[in-house]
């Protein structure tokens, strides 16, 4: 019997520690205990015990790291890569970014215990840059650990050689697809590659390569140290373990609760000491603005990947937004949509074109220009993106306004009559009204 639900403190566990980011804090709780572990196992061994794990990548996509680390083709003198991807930017994920303040050396150490299973002699953690304050305290990690014996030649005297190299990003969301970031790793503009051949097979400098996320790295040590039967103690068959859902919005206490899979929204917002006062919830996106969003009617749906592809909608990044009853479901698509305009790299036609068609679209609804027929034109368009475009930042743009419009239609259809009535937030009037503006 697996546990599904109440917190379960597992990567969080130690982070009320002040010195955990030190190498010092890092093993008085037991830290470098799993790569000492690892480096004594046979690489293939590290493989099957995290397939065997059902580990899927926290990313967004759910892809299952073991068979992903299976993928990269052994044996021989060629080159092997590992990338993080730390250029969390999504609308409201936020969850590796304190990962990487906290707790860097669990990274690292995942870093170290990756590469040693796909047999990757350099690991490159790639951060996005406006977070200077992370990319300092990874490569201080990273210093530190390399100080120890824990990165470079022989690491522990295991005949083992992982270097590490910390590289920040320019700022620029495509960069978190993974081909667009091997490409600004390698200096060039990031835009998505053609895939196949996939990165296992060529990745960074055409070698393969192994991408994986923040979170699921930090994941590694804890099977490794804890075994796969006591990691499927947590969640459910088809997603296991346990997840960093990173709460935000119109809630009282915002920020991470780490919990198993199968916990549901209410529980979360429960935690999160329910909707701030007075308001009501009205939506809410299981993770990243880039998956479909849900209503209070869905409080109770187990936050699994299969659960929330039953409904319609998709884990993501497991980061839930929630917002109440003074929020515009218009105006809020549209902010998105100016998004996904603004960060489109510009490689395809229904990306590039497609999501400035739909902002503009949108921000006339906002401002009163709105006409009946173009909410046909609306979904024209998105279908024109979804499915159509290079990478899925396009299919990400196409998926905000069918599922308002679908659980909201009469407020779009208010929207092609008169402006979208702004009620102002309460908090924003307060803020507005300090600045002399309304
Ligand atoms: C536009 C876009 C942005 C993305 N940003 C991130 C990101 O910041 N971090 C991340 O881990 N994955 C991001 N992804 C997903 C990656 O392409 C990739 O699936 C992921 O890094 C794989 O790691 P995982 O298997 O450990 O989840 C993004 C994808 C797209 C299309
Ligand atoms: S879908 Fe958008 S972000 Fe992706 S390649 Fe096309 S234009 Fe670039």
């Amino acid at each position: 019997m697996s546990i599904t639900s109440g917190l379960t403190p597992v990567i969080t566990r130690d982070w009320a520690t002040p010195d955990l980011f030190t190498l010092a804090g890092y093993q008085r709780t037991g830290g470098y205990s799993a790569l000492r572990t690892a480096l004594a196992s046979d690489p293939a061994s590290i493989i099957t015990l995290v397939k065997d794990s059902g580990l899927r990548g926290r990313g967004g996509a759910g892809f299952p790291t073991g068979l992903k680390w299976s993928f990269v083709p052994q044996g021989g003198n060629t080159p092997r890569y590992l990338v993080v991807n730390a250029d969390e930017s999504e609308p409201g994920a936020c969850k590796d970014i304190p990962l990487m303040l906290i707790d860097p050396h669990l990274l690292v150490e995942g870093v170290l215990i990756a590469s040693h299973a796909i047999r990757a002699g350099h690991a490159f953690i790639y951060i996005r840059g406006e977070v200077p304050e992370a990319v300092r305290r990874v490569a201080g990690a990273v210093r530190e650990a390399r100080a120890a014996g824990l990165i470079g030649r022989n690491i522990l005297g295991s005949g083992v050689d992982i270097e590490v190299t910390v590289h920040a990003g320019a700022g620029a969301y495509i960069c978190g697809e993974e081909t667009a970031l091997l490409d600004s790793l390698e200096g060039y503009r990031g835009q998505p590659r053609l895939k196949p051949p996939f990165p296992a097979v060529a990745g960074l400098y055409a070698a393969p390569t192994v991408i994986n996320n923040v979170e699921t790295l930090a994941n590694v040590p804890l099977i490794v140290a804890n075994g796969v039967t006591w990691f499927r103690g947590f969640g459910t068959e088809q997603s296991p373990g346990f997840k960093l859902f990173a709460v935000s919005g119109h809630v009282t206490r915002p920020g991470i609760y780490e919990a198993p899979f199968g916990v549901t929204m209410r529980e979360l917002l429960d935690y999160a000491g329910g909707m701030r006062r007075g308001s009501r919830l009205k939506f809410w996106i299981p993770g990243g603005c880039s998956v479909p969003m849900l209503t209070p009617d869905h409080l109770d749906v187990p936050l699994t990947y299969e659960n929330l592809q039953a409904v319609g909608t998709m884990m993501g990044t497991g980061t839930p937004m929630l917002f109440d009853h003074t929020t515009s479901v218009v105006k809020a698509v549209a902010r998105w949509l100016s998004f996904y305009e603004h960060e489109s790299c510009g490689k395809c036609t229904p990306c590039r074109e497609g999501t400035a068609w739909v902002a503009d679209i949108l921000h006339g609804f906002e401002q009163g220009r709105g006409e009946r027929q173009q909410l046909t034109l609306l979904n024209d368009v998105c279908s024109q993106i979804a499915g159509r475009s290079f990478c899925a930042l396009g299919d990400a743009a196409a998926t905000p306004y069918p599922a308002a419009v679908h659980h909201f239609p009469a407020e779009f259809h208010a929207a092609t009559e008169t402006p979208v009535d702004v009620t102002f937030d309460p908090m924003l009037t307060t803020v507005f009204a300090a600045a002399g503006r309304r």
